[in-house]
């Protein structure tokens, strides 16, 4: 069966129209954004024409309306409610993309202020979340830690589950960026067997995490005010990026009227995959895995073979076929980062910088478009700064958490919101007799 669709001749211009193999013609119209590529509505195809679209990975459908996240992929552009990443990477701070992506506005002093309180005041988790972690191995993954803490939420904190109540919603997302941190810092204090460490209010948000990452009991850790701000800055540029994989997770759980906690702990899950957030602690391994820039090649081979799985980390996007603008700011980051924390000779920085060098002018990479993208760079710079690598993934899920909560936000706030039910192309059997089991 074979149909067209033409987007631009007859009758009103402003609609699409699909030529069923019938010959009937079915009408769409098309819907403007403010930015980018317009989308063929086409919510009425089923009930007119009694046939669905298919598009398995949503390479060409556009699954919501959103007004948070801006990417122009061919461009390179990446802006949050209209502000270019660079700007807010330079300029802003967490906190304040946080409101920004929230809210929808930057935030006046006051309302920075207040925000900032509220955050602070959540911090600390419910005494009793500690007796999760001793539930889990030692040497269990982070992230598996992660998945199940942060999902235990919607057990202790039963005032914000309500997801039709905007001060309950509101509360829980606050709760969810406040605690984020201690979560993940209690996390690796767990696998590496220390005790944990409570936030410390006086402290910002990023130098907070460094705080119960590193202190200990009987010595307290001096947070590095260049590593506070890299993290701060690595934080904003992963804060959040549309409808990628996890965030339509979130959605999507959240779409159910699931409560807040699980949604954010099927966003992480999702996001722990090597071809979603977990590249970026593959990075590392696979340049420990490189060792010598003599052996780049070798690998470069083995990434462009069709009939080896391996691809190399930290190249590649969906959506962005030219350099993604948060891995430009991640490079300059790297260079300033390792220089003032006095690793000016980072072995692992010049074989990546290589590495990228060596593909940027491979046939293969140019022809396909494959550029660095986030996870190239922040695990050289988190390794800098003394995070494991296990660790890496964790801090993508902690800066990704206020991105999934603005799209799930967002979502419950439309008042046109149903639950997410995607269709199917069914090539199974068609119906067939049960045959008891002693006939089989
Ligand atoms: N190394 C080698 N070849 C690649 C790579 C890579 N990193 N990425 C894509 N390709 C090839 C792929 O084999 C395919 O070739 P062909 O057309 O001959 O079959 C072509 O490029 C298109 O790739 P695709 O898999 O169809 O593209 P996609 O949009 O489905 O996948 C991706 C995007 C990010 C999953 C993929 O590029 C990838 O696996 N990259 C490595 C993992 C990675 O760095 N992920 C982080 C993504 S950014 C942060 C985030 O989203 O969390």
């Amino acid at each position: 069966m074979t149909s067209s669709v033409n987007a631009m001749t007859q009758g009103n211009k402003d609609d699409s129209k699909l030529i069923m193999p019938t010959g009937e013609i079915a009408q769409f119209p098309i819907l403007d954004g403010t930015l980018g590529p317009s989308v063929i509505d086409i919510r009425s195809l089923y009930g007119s024409t009694g046939s669905f679209t298919y598009d398995p990975a949503f390479t060409s459908t556009a699954s919501c309306e959103s007004k948070i996240t801006f990417i122009d992929g061919d461009k390179g552009v990446l802006l949050h409610r209209g502000y270019p990443i660079e700007q807010l990477a330079e300029q802003s701070n967490f906190l304040e993309v946080c409101y920004l992506l929230l809210e929808g506005e930057l935030p006046t002093q006051e309302n920075y202020k207040s925000f900032y309180d509220n955050i602070i005041q959540h911090s600390m988790v419910h005494e009793q979340i500690r007796n999760f972690y001793s539930g889990f191995r030692r040497d269990a993954h982070p992230m598996a830690t992660m998945v199940g803490v942060v999902g235990a939420l919607s057990a202790f904190y039963h005032d914000s589950l309500d997801i039709h109540d905007p001060r309950q919603r509101e509360i829980a997302s606050h709760r969810l960026i406040a605690k984020m941190p201690t979560i993940a810092a209690m996390a690796y204090k767990y696998s590496v067997g220390q005790p944990f460490v409570y936030p410390d209010n006086a402290l910002g948000y990023a130098e907070n995490f460094l705080h119960m990452m590193f202190s200990l009991p009987c010595e307290k850790y001096k947070v590095n005010p260049v590593t506070a701000s890299a993290l701060d800055k690595i934080l904003i540029l992963h804060a959040d990026h549309e409808q990628n994989a996890s965030t339509s997770t979130v959605r999507l759980a959240g779409s159910s009227g699931a409560n807040p906690f699980a949604c954010i702990a099927a966003g992480i899950a999702c996001l722990w995959g090597p071809a979603h957030g977990g590249a970026n602690e593959a990075v590392l391994n696979m340049l420990r895995e490189i060792g010598h820039k003599d052996r780049i090649p070798e690998y470069i081979k083995k990434a462009k073979d069709k009939n080896d799985p391996f691809r190399l980390m930290g190249f590649g996007h969906r959506v962005y076929k030219n350099y993604d603008p948060r891995a430009q700011v991640l490079r300059k980051a790297c260079h300033e980062v390792l220089n003032e924390l006095g690793h000016k000779n980072e072995p692992l920085l010049d074989l990546a910088k290589e590495l990228e060098k060596i593909a940027l002018e491979d046939p293969y990479f140019v022809e396909k478009k494959l550029y660095p993208n986030v996870d190239f760079y922040s695990g050289i710079i988190f390794q800098a700064m003394g995070i494991p690598s296990s660790m890496f993934t964790v801090l993508f899920a902690l800066a990704r958490t206020v991105g999934w909560i603005a799209q799930w936000k967002e979502m419950i706030e439309d008042p046109q919101m149903k639950i997410g039910r995607p269709r199917q192309l069914y090539t199974g059997y068609g119906p067939r007799d049960f045959v008891p089991l002693n006939k089989r």
